[in-house]
């Protein structure tokens, strides 16, 4: 077992925190606006979704400090042991002058009643230091995750576009702070396990990938808490209590993306937004759906492993990896085994899961030269919303022009994701055609029977399948899309 310690250390702001006594459901909003006044972050909805409560959060990555921006309503204090959490308050200097971002903001009108405002400025300081000369579509998707309801965007897309002229990055008030953060930040990370509490009360933030492997086989009831974007949610809008509790979003070995020449592996701590630019430069196809999933701060907090061992039906990303064929690592204390992602979905709420047993890393194949690939995610919103279905496709069509292999798998049509399978055996052996398209689609209705639900009825879903199926043809072809519109 590794060294342990007893308290939760980060640097809020300027502020060493040091705390022995946290509730694995505290999260970071209550505790800046209840404990310690700081009351910029707003709370507008509890859900990750309005990104009133936005903060940065820094870890020390190779050589530097990286900040991304998080909802600090859904992220719990004890995922912060080791980071640099960055509050509105920390923004101007101290004789009151205005931050870059904020003046702008100002000088641009950004700001009307200003309940929003704190969450903009923090999700665009968290851009500018990135990217200071943005385009309007690389702010538009930074935005993605804050609603203002008075100002409007214009005039905000405004101000994140002249930041730039209010100073650069390098003469950043607070960039001299970070680099002498550096220092501070990794003697925090000093290799020991935390534990706090007891029973339902215990926090445990282990030391290592191995560590977490041994407590979790010890503790198979303790709740894993990755990047809390659905653990958040159990805990402010269905008062769940949530302990023993084991948080993992911190560890580096979980952050790891493994390349070779046939298989990319992504372990289970990868982030939405650490994951797209090795998926993009593989599956291109996957640019659109990745930038449609959730808003910026929530693709910086959720991962991989999350989105697949929560098990839910209408996951962005089960569809599309089961349809590139991906497998799944699961580990138990130092056993491993390996299964195909398709078979871990058994039944609704049911994964092929043994208790103390967690997902490690999902493997993806590469995409052999001449196979068709897409991926189609229809919501009621363009952003920042769930999938109504989500549909993955990829079809190898030979030389004689026929199909010799399709896996189509879907999410929001059944209880688990699931492969199309009536629809694949509809179209291989037959040529790439719109007749055989035409055909294939009245299988659908045998892999599925959807239900009806807020988001769409049952008649919806499976026109929308026998649509994208139609749509991947037409793209695939080069041809024209002409969809069907009618719902019996
Ligand atoms: P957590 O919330 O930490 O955990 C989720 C579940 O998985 C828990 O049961 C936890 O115990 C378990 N778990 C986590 N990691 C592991 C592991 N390694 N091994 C075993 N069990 C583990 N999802 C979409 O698919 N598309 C969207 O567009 C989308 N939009 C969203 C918008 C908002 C505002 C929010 C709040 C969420 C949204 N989500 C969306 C849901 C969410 O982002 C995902 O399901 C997320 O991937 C979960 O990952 P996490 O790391 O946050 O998991
Ligand atoms: Fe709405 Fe946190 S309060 S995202
Ligand atoms: Fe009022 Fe944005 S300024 S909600």
């Amino acid at each position: 077992m590794a060294d342990t310690a007893n308290a939760i250390r980060f640097i809020l702001n300027d502020q060493d925190v040091v705390l022995d006594q946290v509730r694995p459901e505290q999260t970071l909003l209550d505790f800046l606006r209840l404990e310690r006044g700081l009351r910029g972050s707003k709370e507008g909805c509890a859900e990750g979704d309005c990104g009133a409560c936005t903060v940065l959060v820094g870890r020390v990555i190779g050589d530097e400090i990286i900040y991304d921006s998080v909802t600090a309503c859904i992220r719990f204090v004890a995922s912060l042991h080791g980071t640099h959490v960055v509050t509105i308050e920390h923004l101007a200097a101290k004789d009151g002058t205005l931050h870059p971002v904020q003046q702008a903001m100002v000088d641009h009108h950004g700001s009307q009643c200003g309940f929003c405002t704190p969450g903009f400025v923090m999700s665009l300081y968290g851009l500018w230091m990135r990217d200071p000369q943005p385009s309007q579509r690389a702010v538009e998707k930074a935005l993605q995750g804050n609603l203002c309801r008075c100002t409007g965007y214009a005039p905000i897309i405004r101000a994140a576009q002249a930041i730039s002229t209010y100073g650069a990055p390098e003469a950043d008030p607070l960039r001299a702070e970070r680099i002498a953060l550096k220092g501070r930040i990794l003697a925090l990370n000093d290799g020991r396990r935390v534990e706090i509490g007891e029973g339902a009360e215990r926090i445990i933030v282990p030391a290592s990938l191995d560590d977490f492997a041994e407590v979790y086989e010890q503790n198979p009831e303790a709740t894993i808490v990755a990047g809390s974007t659905d653990v958040g949610l159990w805990v402010t809008k269905f008062l769940r209590p949530i302990g023993p509790a084991i948080f993992i979003n911190h560890l580096p070995e979980l952050k790891r993306i493994a390349e070779n020449d046939s298989e990319v592996r992504f372990y289970a701590g990868v982030s939405y937004s650490e994951a797209l630019p090795i998926l993009q430069s593989y599956f291109p196809a996957m640019e659109e759906l990745w930038s449609r999933l959730a808003g910026e701060q929530v693709r910086n907090m959720g991962t991989i492993g999350g989105n697949i061992a929560n098990g839910s039906p209408i996951g962005d990303t089960p569809p599309a990896l089961i349809a590139l064929g991906a497998k799944l690592t699961l580990r138990r204390g130092e056993h491993r085994r390996e299964i195909k992602l398709e078979n871990y979905f058994l039944a609704y709420g049911k994964q092929d899961r043994e208790p103390g047993e967690f997902v490690e890393s999902v493997t993806v194949p590469h995409l052999p030269a001449g196979e068709r690939f897409a991926v189609y995610k229809v919501s009621k919103r363009r952003e920042e919303d769930i999938s109504s279905v989500c549909g993955a496709f990829r079809v190898f069509v030979n030389d004689a022009r026929s199909v010799g292999m399709a896996r189509i798998a879907f999410g929001g049509m059944a209880a688990t994701p699931k492969r199309a399978r009536a629809v694949e055996a509809a179209l291989v052996g037959k040529p790439w055609s719109l007749e055989t398209i035409e055909g294939a689609v009245e299988a659908f209705a045998q892999d599925y029977q959807p239900i009806s639900d807020m988001r769409a009825s049952a008649e919806y879903r499976l026109l929308v399948a026998q649509n994208l199926l139609r749509r991947f043809f037409h793209e695939s072809t080069g041809g024209q899309v002409r969809l069907k519109r009618e719902v019996a």
